[in-house]
């Protein structure tokens, strides 16, 4: 059996080995990173609320009042005000009768999943679904189906087959609404319309389409008009809503049921009530005017952004979220790109497998409300040149 330092020289010599960059002062989208100051193009706070005033203010609020901990789990004496208008927030935003938080989005998953299915029941998940939903239907101990990403016909056959031999079974169908890696979205309502017909329960990650998409940043399937339909709604506070903890939002007997089941929820201490206070400030800025201002600033960056990079490769997707890949492939490529990006003073990072698929690696480049056109010009011109092959191709 090789040793660990060996299996970390192996990773080496693929290109696969990962570390971690000390980022010392963050200002805007400039970071400051290895005596250098860097554009960051690279981070999930999509509407640069991490640094917003309101969501401070809520924060240092709460602390004058509860402290910077909260003692113990929710179900202990965790459970305090901030909790609790948070969850109320959550679920008015998210228009269902209840919501409940957890310390991640990954616990979120891994909480909601292992309470509701077990050894007897079936999930059907998308090929691509985030490591945690699949980290969570591995653990749950259900039969587990992947269906090719976003693949109707193989999800109708994967619940087809589930209800013929597994009559008895929970069916549990697990998707992301904006993936994370691609930024591609999901059919939601033909995938809404397979759940209703196998009478499945639907899990929808909208991690990376809250504060995007939909009335107020509600998300993807708000912008379709299937929310309601939805049994879980799962999303994080750590992307747009630029704090950090997970939560699922639906019907009050699932929570009911994740208060009583959940055990990434039950053992596991409460979040300190300052992140539920700046949530709480975080979600109410989604609904304000300024939010809806963000926004629209947002989505301006995203056409200015995706037409830019088409101008250097035509055949550059359509951008359905704020998520936008540079597709490289070869994994090695990506990080020497990425490498170059960083010193001409740009944070791209290169993603390779496991996070992606072998041979898929890519650049992936977000976009944020204060991305100025300068910003997004300047990354753009060095990418071209970087990339003279993807030029021609164009
Ligand atoms: C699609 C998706 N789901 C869930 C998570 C996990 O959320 P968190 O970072 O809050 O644990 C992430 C982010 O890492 C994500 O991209």
């Amino acid at each position: 059996m090789p040793t660990i330092t060996e299996q970390l020289a192996d990773l080496r010599a693929r290109s696969l080995h990962r570390s971690l960059r000390e980022i010392v002062s963050t200002e805007g989208n400039q970071i400051e990173w290895a005596g250098r100051k860097l554009l960051n193009f690279s981070s999930n706070d999509y509407l640069g609320l991490a640094r917003e005033p309101a969501l401070a203010l809520a924060a240092h609020a709460a602390i004058e009042k509860y402290g910077v901990g909260a003692g113990a789990s929710r179900l202990v004496c965790g459970t305090l005000s901030p909790h609790i208008t948070l969850e109320k927030t959550l679920a008015a935003f998210k228009r269902t009768e209840a919501a409940l938080t957890f310390a991640s989005g990954h616990a979120a998953a891994l909480g909601a999943v292992q309470a509701l299915v077990g050894r007897h029941d079936v999930i059907i998940i998308d090929k691509l679904a985030h490591a945690c939903l699949i980290d969570a239907a591995r653990l749950s101990g259900a039969v587990v189906r992947v269906f090719p990403h976003n693949h109707l016909g193989k999800l109708e056959s994967h619940l087809e087959w589930a209800a013929e031999h597994h009559p008895d079974a929970r069916l549990l169908v697990i998707t992301e609404s904006i993936y994370s890696m691609d930024g591609d979205a999901a059919p939601l309502v033909e995938i809404v319309a397979l759940k209703e017909k196998y009478r499945a329960l639907l899990l929808v990650d909208e991690a990376h389409a809250v504060g995007v998409l939909g009335k107020h940043g509600r998300g993807l399937a708000d912008q379709l008009g299937v929310a309601s339909k939805i049994d879980l709604q799962m999303g994080t506070m750590s992307k747009a809503l630029g704090v950090s903890g997970g939560y699922i939002a639906g019907r009050r007997v699932l929570i009911e049921w994740l208060v009583n089941r959940a055990r990434s929820f039950i053992f596991s201490t409460a979040v300190p009530p300052m992140l539920a206070a700046a949530a709480t400030a975080a979600v109410d800025f989604l609904s304000s005017g300024e939010g809806e201002e963000r926004r629209k600033r947002l989505w301006t960056n995203i056409r200015y952004l995706e037409k830019k990079l088409r101008e250097i490769d035509a055949r550059f997707p359509v951008a359905q979220s704020a998520i936008l890949p540079w597709m490289v492939g070869d994994e090695e490529a990506a990080l020497l790109l990425a490498r170059s990006l960083a010193e001409e003073g740009f944070l791209v990072p290169a993603i390779r497998t496991p996070t992606v698929a072998r041979g898929a690696a890519r650049l992936r480049i977000t976009v944020n409300a204060n991305h100025t056109t300068q910003e997004m010009d300047a990354l753009t011109e060095v990418l071209a040149r970087l990339c003279p092959a993807e030029v021609e191709a164009g």
